[in-house]
């Protein structure tokens, strides 16, 4: 809590804490990651997370108060965001799930997005929500609307957790967004590093190396 919010009075009163204290709460700041050289900053704890997907739900419910939603999981970031929206939304929820994959995302090259796992079941007339752990560039959400589109859904909407506004390169947006984020490399609640890291409850920034230089630097 910073001086101006706490009152000067308060601040003044306020005992200096002990060295010891101000390393432990350092600690709390940057955790350890899984291997030496990785470090964890918590970006969004759990708390806000929950918070946060209830009230997308209820915007969400808001507007589609009797339609039996289908939610399409983008794998495989997506599984825990799906997971705790499904709970929340309540009403009629069906899932489906689908696989893409990406080249060249952040260089120079195509930026190329391809199907690795088409959905199980047909979305024609249906009411369709995409739902991404996190929107970067935005070429996989481009290409996933053009492709849902033409199967000619009732509804079709986007709801995202994470979105690094400052990384996009096309010109699509979410109708449902979490939190806007900075332009760091965040691992937990689905999002990982090599695979590791998606069971995390809180979205971390990963930090590598002594420097805390992050992945994406
Ligand atoms: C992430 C995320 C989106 C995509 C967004 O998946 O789940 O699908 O990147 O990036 P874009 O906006 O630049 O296209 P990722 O490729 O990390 O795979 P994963 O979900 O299996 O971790």
């Amino acid at each position: 809590m910073s001086c101006l919010r706490m009152g000067w009075s308060n601040f003044r009163f306020r005992e200096k804490p002990a060295v010891g204290k101000i390393r432990s709460q350092r600690k709390t700041k940057e955790q350890e990651g899984h291997r030496p050289g990785e470090a964890l900053r918590v970006l969004i704890s759990h708390a806000r997370i929950r918070a946060k997907v209830v009230e997308m739900a209820r915007e969400i419910r808001r507007d589609f108060p009797d339609d039996t939603l289908h939610l399409i999981g983008v794998l495989k970031g997506s599984i825990l965001f799906l997971a705790d929206l499904a709970r929340a939304l309540g009403g009629e929820v069906s899932f489906d799930f689908l696989g893409v994959s990406s080249y060249g995302k952040g260089t120079d090259s195509t930026g190329e997005v391809k199907l690795t796992k088409d959905l199980d079941v047909g979305i024609e007339g249906r009411t369709v929500l995409i739902v991404e752990d996190i929107l970067d560039t935005g070429l996989t959400l481009k290409y996933l609307l053009k492709l849902f589109e033409e199967r000619k859904p009732k509804h079709l909407r986007v709801a995202v957790l994470l979105d690094k506004v400052e990384r996009r390169i096309t010109d699509v947006k979410a109708d449902y967004t979490g939190f806007a984020i900075p332009n760091e490399f965040v691992v937990g609640y689905g999002l990982d590093f090599d695979e590791r890291y998606r069971n995390l409850p809180d979205v971390c920034v990963l930090q590598l190396g002594s420097r805390g230089k992050t992945k994406n630097e």
